[in-house]
């Protein structure tokens, strides 16, 4: 297949890359605005291997460019949409980016399909954030969506666009609800890079309000096989749940990356709760299951992985740790952890 992977210099999308190239002869071409987020260096691996690199294109830009979208899109068999705005907290902040890119970009790569004089099928990549809090039990993929976000909500209007397109035009369209990701290339903002990368410095770990908040933990190698799996063999119109099954409280986090890296709990502090915040997600994978895909990566395993590349990396976080990043910490930190208290 020929696939255009817009998002591909991101945490999943470089991995979804990184596995695609070498599992397939699949021919990628990446579509990426290098935002904070996104980085060159999480292809840099592709790019250095000659079996890969000659199947890879990397173009510089926006999904929201209609003229630069749609001469991309005319050229491939498939689109997987991972390029968003990410994280919550920064939602919070300011929501403007996230619309930009979850609303008007996810329409902008719609069109450029609905034009296409070649059959595409369209990947949406959103998340378990659609369906709100999950207080007990799994939310399955009729439940309704219920965001809570600016984030989750950004997600889900891309998510509504994307089953209009599918309802109004019959476009090849499928998407995937992913778990929390962690692993090798995830940006420190992140709670598993940021506790991991501040411990290894000594420094505090700001814990969002009682820290008993729980999330399902999937490494990145199966999130990326999921959506290629959905990709090949996800049914034209469907929605599939991607769960780990690994379900933490966020102190049972923490405890796991300090008793990796030797450090004592003293490091924690308990500082005032994210506004807004879901107190639970949990997912039944039982479609995608019946399917024939699973995910294979047990917490304890994928924690000890991110822990031994976060250690040989720091030449990769450290760079993430300063400029922009200096002032998105005091912000989004100073006045909290002043007035944290011991977790
Ligand atoms: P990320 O922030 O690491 O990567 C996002 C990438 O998109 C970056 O490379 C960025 O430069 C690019 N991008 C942003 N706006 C763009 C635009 N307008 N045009 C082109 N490129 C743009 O995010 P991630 O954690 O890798 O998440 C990838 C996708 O997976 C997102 O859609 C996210 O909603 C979804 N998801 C993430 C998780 C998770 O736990 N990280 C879980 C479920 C679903
Ligand atoms: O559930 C899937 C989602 O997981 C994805 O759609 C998002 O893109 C991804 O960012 C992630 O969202 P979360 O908000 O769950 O992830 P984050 O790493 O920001 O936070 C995980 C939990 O840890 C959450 O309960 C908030 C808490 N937290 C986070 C940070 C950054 C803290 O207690 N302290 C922190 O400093």
């Amino acid at each position: 297949m020929k696939l255009l992977v817009t998002g591909g210099a991101g945490f999943i999308g470089s991995a979804f890359v990184r596995r695609r190239l070498a599992q397939t002869a699949d021919e990628i071409v990446v579509l990426d605005k290098l935002t904070y987020s996104g980085n060159r260096a999480n292809l840099a691996e592709v790019e250095a291997n000659p079996d890969l690199s000659g199947r890879m294109r990397f173009v510089l830009g926006d999904i929201a460019d209609a003229g630069l979208v749609e001469p991309l899109v005319a050229q491939v068999d498939g689109v997987v949409n991972f390029a968003a705005e990410s994280h919550v907290d920064r939602s919070i902040l300011d929501a403007q980016a996230f619309l930009h890119t979850g609303v008007i970009g996810v329409h902008v790569l719609l069109e450029a399909v609905r034009s296409a004089d070649r059959p595409v099928r369209f990947v949406q990549v959103s998340t378990d954030e659609v369906y709100g809090a999950m207080e007990q039990g799994l939310s399955t993929e009729g439940d309704r969506l219920a965001p809570r976000s600016p984030y989750a909500a950004a997600k889900a209007c891309g998510e509504l666009l994307v089953n209009a397109f599918r309802t109004t035009h019959d476009l090849d369209v499928v998407m995937t609800r992913g778990a929390n990701t962690y692993g090798p290339y995830q940006h420190p903002e992140k709670l598993i890079p940021l506790f991991i990368t501040n411990a290894m410095d000594d420094q505090q770990l700001p814990l969002y309000g009682d820290g008993l908040q729980t999330r399902d933990w999937m490494f990145v190698d199966d999130h990326a096989d999921g959506i290629g799996f959905v990709l090949d063999h996800g049914l034209a119109g469907e929605a599939y749940n991607l769960a780990a099954g690994q379900l933490r409280t966020n102190r049972a986090v923490t405890e796991a990356i300090l008793a990796g890296l030797d450090k004592p709990w003293e490091l924690v502090r308990r500082v005032p709760d994210r506004p807004g915040h879901d107190r639970r997600y949990a997912m039944d994978g039982a479609k995608v299951d019946a399917l024939g895909w699973q995910p294979t990566i047990a917490f304890d395993d994928g924690l000890r992985r991110t822990l031994e590349w976060y250690a040989t990396r720091s030449d990769w976080w450290r760079r993430l740790k300063s400029g922009e990043w200096d002032a998105y910490y005091r912000t989004q930190y100073g006045t909290r952890l002043a007035d944290s208290v011991s977790a």
